[in-house]
């Protein structure tokens, strides 16, 4: 699609370009089509220069842009929302189910020959049927997880910054303020973006304030918990499980303590990796890329100020 439009450089590399060799590159260009492990921050954005009509992302979330800076001059900048609520529900829901059936441990467990015979207390783990979910963050993701968890009767709480009454009703979803879900869910799952109020949102207190049973799944961002908090509550059983998409650095390091634990789950941020997917977001992503081009309003643009003052 792109192509067809502009010539294009690619980045050919498995691996992001560095920052220092990014910045010098972008110097010049007339759009950008970023992934969210490229930083486009106020510097790299000046040093594209005053030409460029557009910056795309290839992802709903943009916590790596400073879309501050790009309003500020007039900068488009489009993001993919909606294509993948699904697909990350279902990994959310993946996660849950994995964490508390204890599947991929299982798994670890065969491989490694341990498997000598079925053992009546092998392996327990909770009921998801009839437990209480507690969802933070009640946007389309995380409504996406309340929809799957009414098909496994659970109770659902979930706790925002405003309330929902249409997804309340159509999910039999409670509004609780944020004590009584971290006191009263079996599960927690995080749905938030990332700002400067959800960093390490989860910490040692709300961590503490859940349940010991209680399992936490994180497929947000990874800076929305505090990762040295985690590895003290999963250590010392002051909540039992966590399942995690995202973590804090991405990638996370391999001699991350929080690797040393069994109770844990640690996917390489991948709930939006189906193959449809992954072709909703690039083709979104190179439409809004192709819209800036061509001075058109971006199909969707996370900061339509922009037209007030450029259009
Ligand atoms: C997004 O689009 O923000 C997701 O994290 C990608 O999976």
């Amino acid at each position: 699609m792109v192509r067809q439009e502009a010539d294009v450089e690619v980045w050919q590399d498995p691996l992001p370009p560095p920052y220092e060799t990014l910045v010098p590159k972008v110097k010049g260009l007339d759009a950008l089509l970023c992934l969210l492990t490229d930083k486009i921050d106020a510097n790299l954005i000046i040093a594209i220069g005053p030409q460029v009509k557009v910056i795309s992302q290839m992802a709903v979330g943009f916590d790596n842009i400073d879309v501050a800076t790009a309003t500020a001059l007039g900068i488009p900048v489009g993001n993919t929302p909606g294509v993948l609520t699904d697909t990350t529900a279902d990994f959310a829901w993946a996660l849950l189910m994995a964490a508390a059936r204890r599947v991929v441990e299982g798994d670890k467990f065969t491989r490694a020959g341990k498997w000598k015979t079925w053992g009546p207390i092998d392996f327990l783990g909770p009921d998801i049927t009839g437990a209480a979910l507690g969802i933070i963050g009640f946007g389309r993701i995380g409504q996406g997880l309340a929809k799957r968890a009414q098909g496994f009767d659970m109770r659902i709480l979930y706790f925002d910054t405003k309330r929902h009454p249409d997804a309340e009703r159509q999910f039999r979803a409670q509004y609780a303020d944020l004590d009584t879900l971290l006191r009263e869910a079996d599960f927690v799952s995080l749905h938030t973006t990332l700002t400067q109020e959800t960093y390490h949102f989860m910490n040692d207190g709300r961590l503490k304030t859940m349940k010991p049973s209680g399992i936490l799944i994180n497929t947000a961002r990874g800076p929305v918990v505090d990762p040295q908090a985690l590895y003290r509550a999963l250590s010392s059983g002051t909540i039992a499980y966590a399942a995690l998409d995202v973590t804090e650095p991405e990638p996370i390091k391999p001699d991350d303590p929080l690797l040393t634990l069994n109770n844990i789950i640690i996917a390489p941020h991948i709930a939006s990796a189906s193959f449809q997917t992954r072709t909703r977001m690039a083709t979104m992503a190179a439409a809004n890329l192709i819209a800036g081009l061509k001075g058109e309003r971006l199909p969707n643009c996370v900061n339509p100020e922009v037209y007030g003052t450029r259009h």
